[in-house]
């Protein structure tokens, strides 16, 4: 059999493993599914051996679907901004703490005061602090946890736990890094003097290197784990919703990705390091040497369909599925009667930083029934990325082609209704619903010297499908969305005084 590149993603609730050969195409693929702890209300961990399991389990069942493929290189993807602690022997102090997990408002408030506000940590980084990036987390450990955070000596994302298993080599790469909120995106290095003042030793973070540099081999510990040759190059590879714009196609400016996982995200490809504005919109280093990403992230997507799936079971149909609720969204009209869905299931990030943001369905009538409200969730999706890609429209970024991926993708629904929001075209690429792994096994090609870079590997994709706006229901979202963007700010007291613990213990 021939030679494969294997991408791994560590994803939240799975981990999915990916070979691709030298032409970019498929040869298999599996997946291994681990759950989430939720502690408490707006918390997040996971065990980082559920990492190592999952991957070990996605990357048998993936080598098994090829027999004798020759893996070339490894490439390394996973959820961003996730705290994975550990002690001078390498070993995790506790559960890692996620990227939606939304405990330390508190510290990256502090953060952005010890910086000297806003603007100066944003000239020092790029971005905002937001809740969920790994650097108020590191705070909330030295307050909460001072005992544990006594023995931290090493501090990972989780894609870079699974290069330490895997090579004994700790490395982390760019993109990743961006996502800490520690990172000087512009000069592509750690933030040391923001660190400093931080009161954080800079040396737990790990040294960074450019995506696509081999930063390690596979080890003889992880080749007996993994079933890979020792010695397999391991590639820095990228963190999840950087990674795999490339697996999407997304490489020109004027291009935005779309995708629908749990969290909705909205990306561009930059060529220069833009100024984020008031820091809402994202910008990190991207994959490519000398090239950045703009990304705007919605916390609820698929994760708002799971959500509504979850209260139709509630509701005694067990049978409800995806496909069951599309097929309902698709009796409803445009703008399902009516009816706007904010999705702050989960507090927001993006356009909307608040943890404490609560979801709404506004413009409920005795006419509404399941299909209007199934449309009305769809939808709501579809304008929290518009509202997004509003921001990026003052920033400067166009957007004239729409590449959807995750997913969500594979629904022509909400692919039409992404089309008539933005009024531009959508298409999908071969590649883009196998997500960010795709992206990581592009990034080994170029590792590996099979690509140039990574405008040259995702030349390879394919364009599988197209969607073009219809004007009338351009008309008609538009219209909704100017009500949908008044209604955060006009809802913005009453949704904080429903989370009062009186009321929402
Ligand atoms: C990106 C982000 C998410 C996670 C989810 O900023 O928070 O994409 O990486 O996997």
């Amino acid at each position: 059999m021939g030679e494969a590149l294997l991408g791994i993603d560590i994803g939240t609730s799975a981990c999915k493993a990916l070979l691709i050969g030298r032409d970019g195409g498929v040869i298999a693929a599996d997946t291994a599914a681990y759950p989430f702890d939720q502690p408490r209300p707006g918390w997040t961990e996971q065990d980082p051996a559920l990492w190592v399991e999952g991957a070990r389990k996605a990357v048998a069942g993936a080598l098994a679907a090829a027999p004798g493929t020759t893996v070339l290189a490894v490439g390394l993807s996973g959820q961003m901004h996730g705290l994975t602690p550990l002690d001078g022997e390498r070993k995790v102090l506790r559960k890692a703490i996620l990227w939606n997990d939304q405990r330390n408002g508190a510290e990256c408030e502090e953060i952005t005061q010890a910086a000297g506000g806003l603007e100066a940590l944003l000239a020092a980084t790029g971005n905002r602090m937001l809740v969920g990036y790994t650097g108020g987390k590191i705070l909330w450990m030295k307050r909460h946890e001072p005992d544990l955070f006594a023995r931290l000596r090493h501090v990972l994302n989780p894609k870079d736990y699974l290069r330490l298993v895997l090579t004994g080599e700790i490395a982390t790469e760019v993109s990743d890094a961006s996502g800490t909120g520690l990172f000087d995106t512009r000069r592509r290095r750690w933030a040391t003097g923001l660190i400093e003042t931080l009161g954080i030793d800079p040396a737990i973070l790990p040294p960074c290197h450019e995506s696509h540099v081999v930063s390690g081999r596979v080890s003889h510990s992880g080749a007996e784990l993994f079933g890979l040759p020792a010695g397999t190059p391991v590639v820095g590879g990228g963190g999840d919703s950087v990674i795999q714009t490339i697996g999407s196609g997304v490489i020109a400016p004027g291009e935005l990705q779309t995708t629908i996982g749990t969290a909705g995200i909205l990306a561009a490809a930059l060529d220069a390091p833009i100024d984020s504005g008031d820091g809402r919109i994202q910008v990190f280093c991207n994959v490519s040497p000398a090239t950045w990403h703009a990304m705007g992230v919605s916390l609820n997507a698929g994760g708002a369909m799971s959500w509504f799936r979850e209260v139709l079971r509630g509701w005694g149909n067990e049978a409800f599925d995806f496909e069951e609720i599309v097929a309902r969204a698709e009796t409803a009209p445009p703008g399902a009667r009516g009816l706007l869905f904010l999705p702050y299931l989960n507090g927001e990030r993006c356009p909307h930083p608040d943890p404490a943001a609560r979801g709404a369905l506004v413009g409920l009538t005795a006419r509404h029934g399941a299909g209007d409200l199934a449309r009305a969730v769809m939808e709501g999706v579809v304008h929290a990325f518009y509202d997004m890609h509003g921001l990026m429209r003052a920033m400067g970024i166009p957007g004239h082609l729409v590449k959807a991926s995750g997913g969500g993708a594979r629904s022509l629904l909400w692919r039409q209704m992404q089309a008539d929001l933005f009024g531009c075209d959508v298409v999908t690429c071969e590649g883009a619903a196998e997500g960010a792994a795709f992206g990581a096994a592009l990034v080994a090609g170029v590792g590996a010297g099979v690509w140039p870079d990574a405008t040259a590997a995702a030349a390879t994709l394919r364009e599988l499908a197209r969607e073009t706006p219809d004007p009338g229901a351009t008309a008609i979202y538009r219209r909704a969305h100017d009500i949908y963007q008044a209604l955060y700010p006009a809802l913005h007291d009453s949704l904080a005084a429903l989370g009062h613990p009186d009321l929402d213990p």
